[in-house]
């Protein structure tokens, strides 16, 4: 079984690719670069002692995918590639629509023309906008997202919907991720964002080794045991599973949704406290005011990849706190 990685140089998409080769399954990677380097997947082979097949490319052009499909034989497509800063696609929304919307269409419009009909979309927590109740389940409704970001992963599902409305030998699987963190085991993979992170734990970890001051915690004043906002932190690795899962598990044509977290909530100090047990040190912290678009708690009812694909998560807080520390001392400059 071979599986077109799209987006494969990147965090998750690193992540995945080595569940699926260490299960067998070939791949092939289509990435531009613009947020990762060709050097995770040297990591991913030097971790499988497995081959990655390469396609430096964008996959909104068509004449690059169609040579893809034309010299290998794809069963299933994982499509990862997109841009993902929220706060950047408020300032660039033409770009994050063009990347994610077009590059979304290019691939169907290339998958259906070379007769593959199976795809797995990177979808967020974020197209449930603001919780209408917790935990979130696959039911509640999407919308009412405040970002491009988020409004084009909301766009995307729909999109992928219809495509199998028009034509029901699709089947399209949306995973719609927590927050996902940690790295691999090994150290020798990770999460390598560029400049100032956005996100809580690569902020924590520059913190933890000096890079920056302190965090910044954004609220203590939210409905939320210690007023500080809550997520459900799912480690990559346990994410990346689910993507295997994912595939070996659905054998009939149809949409289907699942939410890929733990099913708990942790907040912002949680994270800070279990950091500090991982990197042996106090994490230095002060509180700002809470910052525009975030809701106050937000996790997942993770049941339903429990009952139909067999996956739940493994791995703990701790356990995602002492993987980034890993991998943040192995590689403090992360691939460069
Ligand atoms: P990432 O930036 O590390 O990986 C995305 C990869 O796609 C990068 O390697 C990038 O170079 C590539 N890419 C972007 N645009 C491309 C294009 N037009 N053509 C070819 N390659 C392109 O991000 P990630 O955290 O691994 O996220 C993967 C997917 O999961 C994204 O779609 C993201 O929106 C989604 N997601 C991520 C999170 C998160 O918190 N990390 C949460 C929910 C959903
Ligand atoms: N936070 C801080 N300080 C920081 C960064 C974050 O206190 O320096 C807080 C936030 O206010 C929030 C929590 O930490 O309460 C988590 O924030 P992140 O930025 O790490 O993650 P978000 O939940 O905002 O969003 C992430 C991804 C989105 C994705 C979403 C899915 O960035 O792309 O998870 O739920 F859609």
């Amino acid at each position: 079984m071979n599986v077109l990685i799209t987006g494969g140089a990147g965090y998750i998409g690193s992540h995945t690719l080595v569940e699926l080769l260490n299960r067998g399954y070939g791949v092939v990677v289509i990435d531009n670069l613009c947020n990762s380097s060709e050097e995770s997947l040297k990591r991913v082979e030097k971790i499988t002692g497995k081959s990655v097949k390469f396609y430096n490319a964008d996959v909104r052009d068509k004449g690059a995918l169609d040579k893809i499909f034309t010299e290998n034989k794809i069963d299933w497509v994982i499509h990862f590639a997109g841009l993902k800063a929220v706060g950047e696609s408020c300032a660039k929304p033409v770009e994050y629509y063009d990347n994610n919307l077009n590059g979304t269409l290019v691939l169907l419009q290339a998958m259906r023309e070379h007769g593959c009909k199976r795809i797995v979309f990177s979808s967020s927590a974020t197209v449930y906008g603001t919780p209408e109740f917790l935990p979130l389940n696959e039911n509640c409704k999407t919308g009412g997202t405040t970002n491009p970001y988020g409004t084009s992963k909301y766009f995307q599902e729909i999109m992928l919907n219809d495509v199998y409305k028009s034509d029901k030998e699709w089947t399209v699987v949306l995973l719609r991720y927590f927050n996902p963190v940690g790295a691999h085991e090994s150290g020798l993979i990770g999460e390598d964002p560029k400049g100032i992170p956005n996100n809580l734990t690569p902020y924590i970890t520059k913190v933890a080794i000096g890079e920056l001051n302190e965090v910044g915690v954004f609220g203590n004043d939210y409905p939320t045991p210690d007023g500080t906002g809550v997520r459900d932190y799912i480690h990559v690795t346990d994410l990346a599973r689910g993507h295997v899962a994912a595939i070996a598990k659905t054998v009939k044509a149809g949409v289907y949704t699942y939410n890929l977290g733990t099913g708990k909530g942790y907040s912002v100090l949680d994270v800070i406290h279990a950091f500090e047990r991982a990197c042996g040190h106090k994490i230095p912290y002060s509180v700002k005011p809470r910052r525009a678009g975030d809701v106050a708690a937000c996790y997942a009812d993770a049941s339903k990849a429990k009952r139909e694909l067999n996956w739940e998560a493994t791995l703990g807080l701790d356990d995602m706190c002492a993987s980034s520390w890993k991998w943040q001392t192995q590689n403090p400059n992360g691939y460069r």
